[in-house]
């Protein structure tokens, strides 16, 4: 699918959950529901997802009219649907048990042979702010200048990176510790178990912003400190052995985040039993 295919689908998407909201609001109001207009704008390919914006609005209406609270599928759907980056937060700051169910929901993510490489080290006074982000704000104004880009441009790179580190409620740092994997000879094989320590910690910080989420708190990942571990590890006084992969700033929202459509599903999937059947 081409680029503006893409963004045609994605059109289609939003005018699919317009088109339910105004299905329940006709149906309420006993008026013609306008069923084919969602049948019209989604890709076959997408019948689920199609299904999944009919009835989910449905369920929760039924729910709502019988008052009986969401099953925990049902919540866990509406998390992972409903988060969204949040990048400006109000400045209400979160109390330390908050953060601990943060940090306990990712910890309770799955890991390589249960080795638990995340670490976090959890930001939330003024001071460990500023000390990071200055120290961050100097290398990539380093970084940038040495690529030729214009100062202007950069000193606004800069004050932008230092405002959403230091104007967030709370700054999670997140780590990774490898040294508990297993250990190679090889290369290809100590870059597999490697990765795996990644993708753990990947994992944990993925459950933390649906704990976020499900808080009521927004929340949003930076990948800045991978470009400058060394310069983290400073900062922020980092145990031996703590390698900084990302920060996570948590705060209550000030908005409520921007829409940022995904590819449909027929771009991302390859299910060769599924499509043989068909034809
Ligand atoms: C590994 C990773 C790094 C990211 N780095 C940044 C970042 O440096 N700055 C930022 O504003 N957002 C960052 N994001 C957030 C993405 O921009 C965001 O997840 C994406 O645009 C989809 O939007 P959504 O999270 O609202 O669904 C990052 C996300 C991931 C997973």
């Amino acid at each position: 699918m081409s680029g503006g295919d893409a963004d045609q689908h994605a059109t289609t998407k939003i005018v699919s959950r317009r088109a339910c909201a105004l299905i329940l609001t006709k149906t309420l109001t006993n008026r013609r529901p306008c069923v084919t207009m969602i049948f019209e704008t989604v890709d076959p390919h997408d019948i689920a997802d199609a299904l999944d914006i009919l009835l989910l609005p449905l369920l929760c209406l039924m729910r709502g009219l019988n008052r009986a609270p969401m099953t925990v599928g049902e919540k866990l759907g509406s998390v992972i649907h409903k988060r969204r980056s949040i990048r400006r937060y109000q400045l209400a700051q979160i109390g330390h048990a908050v953060i601990e169910r943060l940090l306990r929901a990712a910890a309770q993510a799955p890991s390589a042979h249960n080795r638990q490489p995340w670490r976090f080290v959890v930001l939330d006074d003024i001071a460990a702010k500023k000390t990071l982000a200055t120290a961050m704000g100097q290398r990539l104004r380093m970084d940038r200048t040495a690529d030729g880009d214009d100062p202007k441009s950069i000193e606004a790179d800069v004050s932008r990176s230092y405002s959403r580190i230091t104007e967030a409620p709370v700054v999670i740092l997140v780590c990774m510790d490898s040294r508990d994997m297993d250990e190679y000879r090889d290369e290809r094989r100590r870059q597999a178990e490697y990765l795996m320590a990644v993708q753990s910690t990947a994992m944990a910080t993925q459950n933390l912003l649906l704990a976020a989420e499900q808080e009521g708190l927004g929340a949003c990942v930076m990948c800045a400190p991978l470009f400058c571990p060394e310069v983290v590890a400073e900062a922020s006084q980092l145990p031996t052995g703590w390698k900084a992969q990302m920060l996570v700033t948590v705060g209550q929202p000030d908005n409520t985040g921007k829409h940022r459509p995904r590819r449909p599903l027929s771009d991302i999937i390859i299910w060769p039993a599924k499509n043989q059947a068909a034809s």
